[in-house]
């Protein structure tokens, strides 16, 4: 099928690698690039989720769609990632680092063992991909895209989420300060910070020391205020294409979102 996506002409042939494919706002991404006829890798831990996106992608036009399981925090099967996606695909033209574990409760509840699995994935994976795809990106010179999905919990501080916020508040500060450095060298970086939006990462979120039913109801009534109970992760995939081609900074996507930032 011809690209059928708005984008089509900006990403039609372009390797895109979306991490944290396999469901949520990852998928939505892989989705909306495939659309636009980019050949897509998805990328994420869970093999089948990775896969089901990888052959959805396919029938939504993406030329080639390959699924690969990797744990993005650890760097041994990053760094074999990149070099297996160099030899066999060539330089990612855009990189999604959108992987990312939820992770709530109080700064006291939260173990140090939980701030290490969420620094862990939420930061080091960004930090690896960046590291290695960005070095190739560089290296070839013809310029790209590198997006981190930090969240609006970046700039918002609360005390339900220091562990995942702060994790949050890095990778944008992060996406900054590489901005900055390739701004000469034709990449661009983008730190997208969405609000509340439905996936899985909001309806299955481990809840470290408080009351799981409790935070549940916490972020209903925060979604219910805004909303936002329905806030689809295609809208954020869309903010996404978005940002890469008009190359913007940082980019707050949902209504409470775009709030906290005007205030922060
Ligand atoms: P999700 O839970 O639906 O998707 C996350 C995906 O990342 C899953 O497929 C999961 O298997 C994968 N993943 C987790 N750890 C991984 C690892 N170590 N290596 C490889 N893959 C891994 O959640 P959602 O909402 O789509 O999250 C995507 C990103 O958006 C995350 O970084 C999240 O923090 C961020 N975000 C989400 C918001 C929301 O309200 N849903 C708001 C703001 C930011």
């Amino acid at each position: 099928t011809a690209p059928s996506g708005k984008y089509a002409d900006r990403f039609g042939g372009q390797l895109v690698l979306v991490t944290g494919a396999g469901s949520g706002i990852g998928r939505a991404t892989a989705y909306a690039f495939a659309e636009s006829g980019a050949r897509v890798i998805a990328v994420d831990r869970d093999a089948e989720g990775a896969a089901r996106t990888a052959e959805m992608s396919r029938l939504l036009g993406a030329p080639d769609a390959w699924a690969e399981t990797v744990d993005v925090s650890d760097e041994q099967a990053m760094e074999k990632l990149a070099d297996k996606v160099a030899t066999a695909y060539g330089v990612v033209d855009v990189l999604v680092n959108n992987a990312g574990i939820g992770l709530s409760g109080s700064f006291f509840d939260t173990t140090p063992e939980d701030w290490k699995k969420v620094l862990d994935v939420n930061l080091w994976g960004v930090i690896h991909g960046c590291r290695l795809f960005g070095r190739q990106m560089a290296e070839r010179g013809q310029g790209g895209h590198i997006v981190n999905t930090a969240s609006a919990a970046a700039y918002q501080p609360s005390k339900a989420l220091p562990a995942y916020s702060t994790s949050k508040a890095a990778v944008l500060m992060l996406s900054e300060c590489l901005r900055a450095e390739l701004a000469g060298q034709g990449i661009g970086v983008s730190a997208i910070c969405p609000g509340f939006v439905n996936t899985n990462i909001t309806s299955t979120a481990r809840f470290a020391g408080v009351d799981g039913e409790e935070e549940k109801r916490r972020q209903k009534r925060t979604a219910r205020l805004y909303g936002l109970r329905n806030y689809p992760p295609e809208k954020v995939a869309d903010a996404i294409l978005r940002a890469v081609v008009r190359d913007e900074a940082v980019v707050p996507v949902t209504p409470e979102a775009r709030g906290a930032h005007l205030m922060s």
